[in-house]
């Protein structure tokens, strides 16, 4: 069904792009729809007809998210994400991993973007939970406009460690300090997030910046999403240690694009242990 609406569609454009159409319809269905592995979950959500795009709607009525049908204990999530563009202040658009159990203790790994006035960077806010414990902000600004086009997030999280990747390039690395008494989110399986919502208390320029509703509807697009699993091919290479190549892009892209660090706050005494361990 989706599959011939798409062959349809293009083919009505032209003869040529016969070749095309059979290629792009080939993709897609070797990747499914998107709603096979995530369901809306409250708000004004929607699913395009041929099943790659999910939106997420923002407006003064309501917020709205999605959830992984699968709970996973330990998993690599893609997704290829479009934010709001112009005037997003006061929105945030998240993408992030929770377990499922009592909030008191709940694990979480989270990839927020927070909105701005026209022409203004969003914020790629990144946080860590553990047993219902956060306050391991690490904040990035992003080398393109994340509003122009869909660019692929991805949260790797194995037992070694938690890594955060921006178009296949390493940002952040939480490792399993549990040895040395650090935290780590190992006991409680979690599901895949997303949601696009209002928090013009704090989300843009420290609050000062309010939500626009003229601007509403605030839209975010979602595609391509793919989890890994253990019992999935090409996870093991993600509970490696990253290589040489690997470590140092990262370190190239905290060194020009980090803009907070919870490891470097001096209002934060003392420095949190897991900051001076390698
Ligand atoms: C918000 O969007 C929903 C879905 O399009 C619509 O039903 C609702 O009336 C809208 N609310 C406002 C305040 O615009
Ligand atoms: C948002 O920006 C796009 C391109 O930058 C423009 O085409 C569109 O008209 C703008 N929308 C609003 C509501 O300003
Ligand atoms: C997790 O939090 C609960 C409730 O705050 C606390 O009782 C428990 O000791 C904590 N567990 C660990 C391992 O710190
Ligand atoms: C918004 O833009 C201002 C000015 O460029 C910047 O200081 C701020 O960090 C940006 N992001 C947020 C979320 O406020
Ligand atoms: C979908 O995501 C997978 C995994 O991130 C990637 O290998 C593939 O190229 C993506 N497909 C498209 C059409 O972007």
């Amino acid at each position: 069904m989706a599959m011939r609406s798409k062959s349809e569609a293009c083919c009505i454009l032209w003869m040529l792009v016969a070749l095309c159409c059979f290629a792009a319809a080939r993709t897609a269905s070797a990747e499914g729809r998107i709603d096979d592995h995530l369901q809306l979950n409250g708000g004004f959500g929607s699913v395009s007809e041929d099943g790659q795009i999910l939106s997420l709607l923002l407006n003064h009525s309501s917020g709205s998210g999605f959830k992984s049908k699968d709970t996973y204990m330990y998993a690599r999530a893609n997704l290829q994400i479009k934010l709001a563009p112009n005037n997003s202040a006061g929105t945030v658009t998240a993408f992030y991993f929770m377990s499922v159990g009592a909030w008191d203790i709940h694990d979480e790994i989270d990839m927020e973007f927070l909105g701005n006035s026209t022409g203004e960077p969003y914020t790629l806010h990144t946080n860590i939970y553990v047993n219902g414990t956060g306050r391991k902000v690490e904040q990035f600004r992003l080398w393109f406009d994340p509003t122009a086009d869909f660019h692929t997030y991805s949260i790797v999280w194995t037992y070694r460690h938690i890594l955060m990747l921006v178009d296949g390039t390493p940002i952040r690395e939480f490792r399993n300090h549990a040895n040395r008494d650090v935290l780590y989110p190992s006991k409680q399986p979690m599901r895949l997030f997303g949601s696009l919502w209002n928090t013009d208390d704090w989300a843009t320029q420290g609050g000062r910046v309010k939500t626009d509703w003229s601007a509403a509807p605030f839209i975010a697009w979602f595609r391509n999403y793919t989890a890994t699993t253990s019992s999935s091919d090409g996870y093991g290479y993600y509970d490696q240690e990253m290589d040489g190549a690997a470590r140092k892009k990262m370190k190239e892209a905290r060194a020009k694009y980090m803009i907070y660090t919870y490891c470097a706050d001096t209002t934060r005494s003392p420095t949190p242990p897991e900051c001076s361990m390698p």
